[in-house]
């Protein structure tokens, strides 16, 4: 399936004048490979390592609605997005959407534990018993599955994030940092500023005329830099051929007013260093 990256759209068409032609593209996919041999679709509510790539608004309901027409299952892959990340507590929350089976890990238990859940409707879930057999169970199988510490973890993280309203800050310091990147990263070499909640990115092109993405290296070269200020940032992974010109910022949620200070400003350095 095509991207919903406007940025880049694949269709050369801007929004809102576009016709969702991205989201639209599913209904091709599903109809070319026949919609009986198709038993899900997913997807990552906003592409993390692909670039940090919200879609528009109505992109979902399009896409829900394709595959409720040819009875495809719809699961949003929550890994990155899960648990506050975004700013409420699913990624698919931003636009209304009811998944069918949704999986989550890194948020569970913000990585102090490994852990991670798929959670579905009763509807699916009872799709995979057999009702005639007494001892029908789900099969699935997994080492460490039912480690009572990593739930306990995840309890915990969870009972944190809701009674220090943590997702307030997340909204609250996404808005603030994105605006800030965005003002301060007025530079030749950045192409666009996209995000949501404290999950954003940054893309380094050669002139903002060709977009012609900027070379790997000089993206891992501002990486150095930031982080020998003292602030990590992350970057795209090779998700896309060519296209690896990313940078990712995913602060804690706890972070501050100051925190995101310093990381504008070095960000700023780093990039000057690097790009001049
Ligand atoms: C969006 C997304 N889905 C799934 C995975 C894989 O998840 P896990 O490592 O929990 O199997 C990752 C990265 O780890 C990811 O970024």
């Amino acid at each position: 399936m095509p991207h919903a990256c406007c940025y880049r759209c694949v269709f050369d068409k801007s929004y809102p004048g576009c016709n969702l032609e991205c989201a639209k593209a599913v209904e091709d996919v599903i109809m070319k490979e026949g919609s009986d041999t198709v038993g899900g679709a997913i997807f990552e509510p906003i592409t993390a390592g692909g670039g940090i790539i919200p879609p528009v608004g109505e992109y979902y309901r399009e896409v829900a609605a394709i595959c409720k027409r040819h009875g495809v299952t719809l699961i949003m892959d929550e890994v990155v997005c899960g648990i506050g990340r975004t700013g409420t507590m699913f990624g698919y929350q931003h636009y209304g959407l009811a998944p069918d089976i949704v999986t989550m890990a890194k948020g569970v238990a913000s990585a102090y534990m490994p852990i991670s859940c798929t959670v579905t409707t009763g509807e699916v879930f009872a799709s995979l018993q057999d009702p005639g057999d007494k001892l029908s169970y789900f099969r699935d199988i997994s080492t460490f599955a039912g480690c009572a510490a990593a739930a306990a973890a995840a309890l915990e993280n969870v009972r944190i994030i809701e009674e220090e309203k943590l997702l307030e800050n997340v909204t609250k310091m996404g808005e603030y940092l994105l605006e800030g990147l965005k003002e301060n990263l007025d530079h030749v070499n950045v192409g666009d500023v996209r995000g949501k909640g404290l999950l954003m990115g940054v893309e380094f092109v050669e002139d903002k005329m060709s977009k012609t993405p900027l070379p790997e290296d000089r993206i891992v070269d501002i990486c150095a830099e930031t982080a020998a200020r003292g602030v990590l940032v992350g970057r795209t992974n090779r998700s896309f051929p060519n296209q690896n010109n990313i940078i990712n910022l995913a602060p804690a949620y706890i972070v501050t007013r100051e925190d995101c200070d310093i990381i504008l400003k070095t960000l700023r350095e780093a990039i000057k260093t690097v790009l001049g």
